[in-house]
């Protein structure tokens, strides 16, 4: 990485400030339901904890409070959570800025601190410089290891950056490897797997993944305006009329390019999306009337026979409405497939992310992102403002 990374800092008997991505879902009674993103920082605290550090300080945002003090996006669960895992006491403090918050820091019997909400305060989303200097002099080092929020340019990933030196935790590393290796130097045959509801949100990707890739597999909700743009019935399913000239000229761009692109050739459909509701298989055409939920089982046949021979896979968006049971019997069978292979599976942060979790299938991918947007926008080539602020080697 020609950025710093936290081997390369010398952390004994420093303050440590260090941004986090502990954006995690929760239910109803703020129990946190899937603590991935707090375990996957895990190896870069522990490795600053054995390596002398006087404190080390860790932020984040919970959800979007925008700028407001919003009690159920408290980081509080969170330092609950992460004593657990870590067995060691954490002090949590109630604000993230100011003289107390710094006295408390400097005055600290537990080794970590935990600071409130970041996003409590408007200035951190608009990267105020007078807020990014007040975390700033919070700490001596600054570590990013917030891949998931890498794609905002805010004062606690950017902003903080211009006052002290800064480098990437293992976290941030290990994606960057992953994923930027798969956009820059993919291991070939290189098979991309596009699905979710929106053709909109995966054009960057498309264009900037098809001249690498050997061939792209689309199912999922997006499938349905190139099946539409090819002329196909489509039913009810999901159609973006407005991309339909998108979807024509991203078709005859990997025609003219002579790579693959792979879309449903047989699907699952109901008449009402409902988890409840009676499923039935129908061939490439839809009828009217109907919705397209799921790939049919042909449809999964064709993309295992393609995904078989590739040595790098990169997948972003499920296949159907994985979310219900009676819609997931397509993704779950891909993702089992892949699980399998000995090729480098790289699973896209986010919806992706969430069916490999819920099939059980994580200790089976070579990588998993902990970032929905900041993978996207990785994987479509932008510069991640978290990562270009780090200091360079
Ligand atoms: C995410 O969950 O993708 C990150 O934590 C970023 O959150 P945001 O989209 O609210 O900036």
């Amino acid at each position: 990485m020609a950025k710093l990374t936290i081997k390369d800092v010398d952390f004994k008997d420093k303050i440590v400030l260090m941004r986090a991505d502990f954006n995690v879902p929760q239910d109803a009674g703020l129990n946190i339901t899937d603590d991935t993103r707090i375990r996957a920082t895990l190896p870069t605290i522990k490795y600053i904890l054995e390596h002398g550090v006087k404190r080390l300080v860790l932020m984040s945002h919970l959800g979007r409070p925008d700028g407001k003090v919003v009690e159920k996006y408290s980081l509080k669960p969170v330092s609950e959570r992460l004593k657990e895992l870590l067995g060691e006491d954490i002090l949590f403090l109630n604000d993230c800025v100011g003289d107390n918050i710094k006295q408390s820091i400097q005055s600290a019997k537990e080794r970590i601190v935990l600071l409130e909400n970041l996003r409590f305060h408007a200035q951190e989303e608009a990267n105020d410089a007078d807020f990014s200097k007040q975390l700033a002099s919070l700490g001596e080092i600054f570590v990013n290891d917030a891949f998931g929020t890498a794609h905002r340019a805010h004062a606690s990933t950017e902003g903080v950056t211009h006052f002290l030196k800064s480098a990437a935790g293992f976290l941030l590393e290990k994606e960057i490897k992953y994923l930027g290796g798969a956009v820059s130097n993919p291991a070939k045959p290189f098979v991309v797997i596009l699905g979710g509801a929106k053709v909109s949100d995966k054009i960057g990707m498309i264009e900037n993944l098809l001249p690498k890739a050997d061939a792209i597999i689309v199912g999922g909700g997006m499938a349905y305006t190139f099946l539409k743009a090819q002329g196909k019935p489509i039913g009810n399913s999901k159609l973006e009329k407005d991309k339909l000239d998108l979807a024509k000229s991203i078709l005859q761009q990997a025609k003219d390019q002579k790579k693959d692109i792979l879309l449903p050739v047989d699907n699952i459909v109901v008449e009402a999306i409902d988890a409840n509701a009676k499923v039935e298989t129908v061939g490439e055409d839809i009828p009217d009337g109907k919705i397209a939920v799921d790939i049919g089982p042909k449809t999964a046949k064709l993309f295992m026979d393609r995904l078989s021979t590739a040595k790098t896979i990169v997948w972003n968006g499920p296949l159907g409405i994985f979310e219900m049971d009676a819609f997931s019997k397509g993704t779950k069978d891909v993702a089992g497939f892949i699980a399998q292979l000995s090729c480098t599976s790289i699973i896209g942060g986010g919806d992706t992310a969430a069916a490999i979790a819920k099939f059980k299938l994580e200790d089976k991918m070579t990588h998993i992102s902990t970032g929905g947007g900041a993978s996207l926008e990785y994987l479509e080539g932008k510069v991640l403002p978290g990562v270009a602020a780090l200091t360079d080697k």
